[in-house]
């Protein structure tokens, strides 16, 4: 199958995200779900204040770089199981496993821990052929799809199709949310 784009382009638009929201002063604490080799956890948590890493891994710890990084070296839904409820987080980058159903639940799970105006993100969402869906980005196109269906007067949410998708989704109930 050719790849038709590099398997980390994406990082470049979750830090671009992330620089932005921090030099807005609204970046307190990241949270990405799923991070594998720390690739873009690494480069996206000098960002934050604090950044919380969530892979069922616990042995790819050893791929953390970055000194404000919180690694929990377990499933994604125990983490949530986990913390405190009042633990909010400004951006959250969903990268785990891939499935509709399990990516939903992660994006359930997170939704009640994202701050207001906070943004969520998550990947392999416009696969750009079936054959992606079959062997890279799995079904989790769904995910967006239901998301934009279900969530609208809480978020306005759009997906970036390249890269294999980026779905941007800004907890709001209003455009300006100062006002
Ligand atoms: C696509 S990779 C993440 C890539 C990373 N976000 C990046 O951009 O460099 C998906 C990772 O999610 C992890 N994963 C899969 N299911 C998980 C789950 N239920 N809980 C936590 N991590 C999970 C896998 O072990 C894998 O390392």
């Amino acid at each position: 199958m050719k790849m038709p784009f590099d398997k980390n382009s994406h990082i470049r638009v979750v830090k671009t995200i992330a620089e932005g929201l921090m030099e807005a002063g609204a970046l307190e604490n990241y949270l990405e779900l799923g991070v594998r080799a720390c690739n873009c956890f690494n480069v996206v948590a000098p960002f934050a204040k604090t950044a919380y890493a969530v892979e069922i891994k616990a042995v790819n710890k050893k791929y953390m770089r970055a000194t404000n990084g919180i690694y929990y070296g377990r499933s994604t839904n125990q983490f949530f199981m986990e913390i405190p409820n009042d633990l909010k987080f400004d951006l959250v980058f969903i990268d785990a496993q891939h499935k509709k159903d399990a990516s939903l639940l992660d994006f359930a799970n997170a939704f009640p821990h994202v701050s207001d105006n906070g943004i969520i993100l998550l990947h392999d969402t416009y696969p750009p052929s079936k054959e992606f869906i079959d062997d890279h980005c799995n079904d989790c196109w769904e995910t967006a799809s239901e998301i934009r269906n279900t969530c609208k007067n809480d978020c306005e949410i759009v997906t970036l199709p390249f890269y294999y998708g980026i779905t941007i989704v800004r907890k709001c109930n209003r455009q300006l949310m100062w006002k």
